[in-house]
């Protein structure tokens, strides 16, 4: 059993499943801090791309991993805002290209290290609704709920599509689709904390679910769970 006093809702999943909808949705009505750990790798990887270096590059990234400063500010408007080296760089992480730098870094023990630290302060000081890729098989192993959300890949492909397409961006389907596919791979298939389901997680396809169905059986997860 988790020993601190509060609770932690670790959710997991593939890309562009809804976990941060969700989640966000859920933190806000149970009154639980939402920490966004796909932000704090985003964060890292837009870091990487301004000193110019590459996803795959192991010698740069470690090289450059301790002038990352990254302070998570929660602000009045809702949003997890990530404050790299004291500059909000929030609406710049959310790009097609770094989801790709995101999932390059994330393969690197010393990025995992340093950020692992962090993810369990936050839910050693607070109520959680944790996002991610390993919060239930690594970050929180203890966690009182661990769910897995997933959804078919077409799925997931053509909701990042309209995200991206109501966002102003000309991007078309077949790269989604394509990207999406292929982050999946490497993100499962890292030798590091791979994406996968936590043996003791519920599992929820939320391929044909609407948000507040997914809510609503979160919810009664919670409650079966956690009390
Ligand atoms: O959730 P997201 O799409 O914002 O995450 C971006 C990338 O960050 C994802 O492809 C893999 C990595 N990541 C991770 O390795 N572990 C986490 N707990 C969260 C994200």
């Amino acid at each position: 059993m988790n020993e601190t006093k509060f609770v932690s809702v670790a959710i997991d999943g593939p890309a562009g499943a809804g976990k941060s909808t969700i989640a966000k949705r859920l933190a806000a009505e149970l009154g639980y801090l939402y920490v966004d750990t796909g932000a704090i790798y985003r964060t890292v990887g837009y870091h990487m791309s301004l000193m110019g270096i590459g996803p795959r590059d192991a010698d740069g990234i470690r090289r450059c991993i301790d002038d990352v400063n990254i302070r998570i500010e929660h602000q009045a408007d809702g949003l997890q805002h990530m404050i790299l080296n004291g500059e909000d760089v929030t609406d710049r992480i959310r790009t097609p290209e770094m989801s790709k730098m995101a999932s390059g870094v994330a393969t690197q023990s010393c990025v995992r290290d340093y950020l692992l630290e962090m993810q369990r302060e936050l839910a050693a000081t607070h109520n959680v609704v944790m996002d991610g890729r390993d919060i239930g098989t690594v970050v929180l192993p203890n966690a009182q709920v661990k769910v897995y959300l997933t959804a078919s890949a077409e799925v997931r492909a053509e909701r990042r599509w309209r995200e991206l397409t109501a966002k102003g961006e000309n991007v078309r389907f077949e790269d989604v689709y394509t990207d999406v596919v292929k982050r999946d791979e490497q993100d499962m298939t890292r030798k590091i904390a791979p994406l996968k389901c936590a043996d003791d997680a519920e599992v929820l396809d939320c391929s044909y679910l609407t948000i507040e169905q997914v809510v609503a059986e979160m919810k009664a997860i919670i409650r079966r769970k956690a009390g």
